[in-house]
């Protein structure tokens, strides 16, 4: 195992109505004037904004709003939201959605404090300082809601990059998953398919003996395979949300990916795609991964055989395992397809003639020297052939 350090410091507040707290944790995490920070309307139509505002005046805290975060974030509103903080002396930030509007609100905080253009920070640029940010999350998925990360696309070129910084960890974050009932299934289909890549990303390691990590990781796997059918079926099965949307906590917030390298040259590849054609990021990773995992499951086939024994349920062939490896993840396709994610380019609105640029982006974009690194080093003709194999 690898050294490691782990700061995570965010209050996690979990269950039914506890939105109704908001304002109490605001206070506790010294919030005086909040920027209310919101998507395309699905807070207002369920009702959470209009009570997440009741616990806000119960406090006597005072907020502003600013809505119409999309999905796959965009690098225009985190600039008006700059301007908006600074002018009206926001402390404190509220995020009330899912990843995107989690996102949009870190990388406003941190552009708030920041003398320099915000987007400095997602072109590597470590984030040191940021205005606190609270979080009433409503869709199990992106894990933003425990992570130092926020994902953001430049609207200059449409390209997608991420930055990262302990400061923009949530103080604090509620869960209430009867909140993520409202969620229509493609949308919960696609953030279990995102809370499945984050931990695929990181059990494909090239450490040795993280048997631990390992172990928790296949636990948390079997229990998206599990619940997630269930939520599918039945959209208010509150036990299932609620697992699902613990899971997508710890799947993201790195307890499982401490102390081991990580891959993400899935969610690389899949960012590209989500930034070009705005398809709903955890449906881009349905088409990913399988591919990825294909291409480079030679690279450690034991690896893939062993996720496919533990996880799902396949024999091992021992004289074979490059068989067993592969059933695994054919298991793993048709586990994306059966819960209703697309299973190619087509089916995800992507054009196969895109991709010389996707690939160039991909490898060349933002400073990138031809190549992207994780589990394994990928350069533009891999990719190419990666992005050829979702066709
Ligand atoms: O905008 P509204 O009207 O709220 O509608 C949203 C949006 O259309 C809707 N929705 C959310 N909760 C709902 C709901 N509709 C009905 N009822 C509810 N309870 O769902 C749609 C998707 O929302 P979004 O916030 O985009 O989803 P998600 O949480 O999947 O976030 C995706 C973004 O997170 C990034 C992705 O790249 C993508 O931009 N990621 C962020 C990460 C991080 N910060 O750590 C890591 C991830 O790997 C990921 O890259
Ligand atoms: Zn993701």
């Amino acid at each position: 195992m690898n050294n490691f350090t782990f700061y995570s410091p965010t209050c996690f507040v979990f269950g039914k109505d506890t939105e109704n707290e908001a304002g109490a944790y605001v206070k506790r995490f010294g919030g005086t004037r909040v920027l209310l920070h919101y998507g395309g309307g699905s807070v207002i139509r369920s009702g959470l904004l209009d009570r997440v505002k009741a616990s806000l005046e119960k406090e006597n805290i005072p907020y502003l709003e600013l809505g119409g975060v999309k999905p796959n974030p965009r690098s225009g509103l985190v600039y008006e939201g700059i301007d908006l903080c600074r002018k009206e002396g926001v402390d404190f930030i509220l995020a009330v959605g899912g990843g995107s509007t989690i996102d949009s609100s870190k990388a406003i905080a941190a552009g708030t404090v920041y003398d320099g253009d915000f987007w400095d920070f997602y072109e590597g640029k470590r984030i040191e300082q940021a205005l606190p940010v609270g979080t009433i999350l409503t869709i199990a998925a992106a894990g933003s809601e425990g992570s130092p990360d926020s994902v953001i696309t430049r609207e200059e070129g449409m390209f997608k990059r991420g930055a990262s910084g302990d400061a923009i960890r949530p103080k604090f974050s509620i869960l209430n998953p009867a909140l993520t009932e409202t969620l229509p299934p493609y949308q919960t289909a696609a953030g279990i398919t995102d809370i499945i890549a984050h931990l695929y990303e990181r059990y494909l390691t090239n450490t040795k003996e993280v048997e631990v990590t390992d172990r928790l990781i296949e636990a948390l796997l079997l229990t998206m395979v599990h619940e997630g059918p269930r939520v599918i079926a039945d959209p208010h099965n509150y036990e299932a949300r609620a697992n699902i949307m613990w899971a997508g906590m710890v799947a993201h917030n790195n307890t499982v990916g401490v102390g081991r390298s990580q891959d993400w040259n899935s969610h690389n590849i899949e960012h590209e795609l989500s930034a070009l054609y705005d398809c709903a990021h955890g449906a881009g990773l349905a088409v990913t991964m399988p591919a990825v995992f294909t291409y480079v499951m030679n690279h450690d086939v034991m690896r893939f055989a062993k996720a496919a024994v533990r996880v799902w349920g396949q024999q091992m062939d021992f004289d074979h395992p490059e068989v067993t490896a592969k059933a695994g993840i054919e298991a793993l396709r048709n586990f994306l397809i059966s819960i209703g994610m697309p299973k190619n380019f087509e089916e995800l609105g992507a054009k196969e003639e895109d991709i010389p640029k996707l690939v160039e982006v991909l490898c060349y974009g933002d400073g990138r020297q031809g190549s992207i690194s994780g589990f394994v080093t990928l350069n533009a003709e891999d990719c190419t052939k990666i992005y050829q194999m979702m066709v």
